[in-house]
């Protein structure tokens, strides 16, 4: 049984007392017994998160993380560096950061290992565009990003990894992806990966992210090889987010 994964990704919002605010919005509106809760903080303010959710289930996360070990790469935050701030969990190859900073496949599959070799679980986000839809290219798309990763790390390291299907067309556009579209391509992922290592992908997480609000949750979480959702926009409110992870309940 694959459990519920419900992580916000925060973006670069807030300040830090909105940060401090919603973290402990987050935790105030828990009932006993959740799990499966995780939120992906700007990297300046994973510290002040970190200690209103430490000892909570919420799960702490970053956005990104360096494709090297340490050294001179200035600006860059390394998985050393986030495991020593808290995080658990660390995005790599957002599609924001695929086309607006050149992420490319080589350095996603580098960011996915720096991570895991910190125990930082990766979250390793695919998704076509809308050109590559309509060309009828969603399933290829996936596998190059999948395949990039895959050679890297190899496919056992996917045991200790989540992904994230996020079709870009559905980033902020308020497009949702409908139920049988996302279940269509989380399948397909789930298929492709079973075809190497049929243990790594029955247990892997897969998140589907892109315009999940409450109303659209409930639907979308019921599929069967949807584990989860990547929430932007909607997890800026700790109302909205709360109430998709209610929705996957
Ligand atoms: P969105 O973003 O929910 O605002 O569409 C999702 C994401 O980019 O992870």
């Amino acid at each position: 049984m694959r459990q519920t994964l419900i992580m916000g990704n925060w973006k670069m919002n807030g300040s830090r007392a909105e940060s401090q605010a919603l973290a402990q919005a987050i935790v105030d509106g828990l009932e006993p017994g959740d799990q499966g809760i995780a939120v992906c903080v700007p990297f300046v303010y994973l510290s002040d998160v970190r200690s209103i959710v430490e000892s909570t289930p919420v799960a702490l996360g970053a956005q990104n993380v360096a494709d090297q070990e340490k050294g001179a790469y200035t600006g860059e935050v390394s998985a050393a560096m986030l495991k020593d701030s808290g995080c658990s969990y660390a995005l790599v190859g957002h599609s924001e950061r695929r086309s607006y900073y050149g992420d490319s496949d080589q350095s996603v599959a580098a960011r996915f290992c720096q991570a895991q070799k910190e125990g930082v679980t990766p979250v390793l986000c695919i998704g076509e565009t809308l050109e590559e839809r309509e060309q009828g290219q969603t399933f290829s798309v996936c596998d190059r990003q999948m395949e990039a990763v895959i050679e890297a790390a190899g496919i056992e390291a996917l045991a200790n990894s989540v992904i994230a299907y996020e079709p870009v067309w559905a980033i902020g556009t308020g497009k949702t992806a409908t139920d049988e579209q996302a279940q269509e391509v989380h399948k397909y992922i789930r298929d492709r990966l079973a075809e190497k290592n049929q243990e790594v992908a029955e247990n892997l997480q897969i998140l589907y992210g892109g315009s999940m609000k409450p109303e659209n949750a409930k639907g979308l979480l019921a599929q069967p090889d949807i584990d989860g959702g990547l929430i932007g926009g909607a997890s800026l409110k700790a109302e909205s987010f709360l109430g998709i992870y209610r929705s996957a309940s």
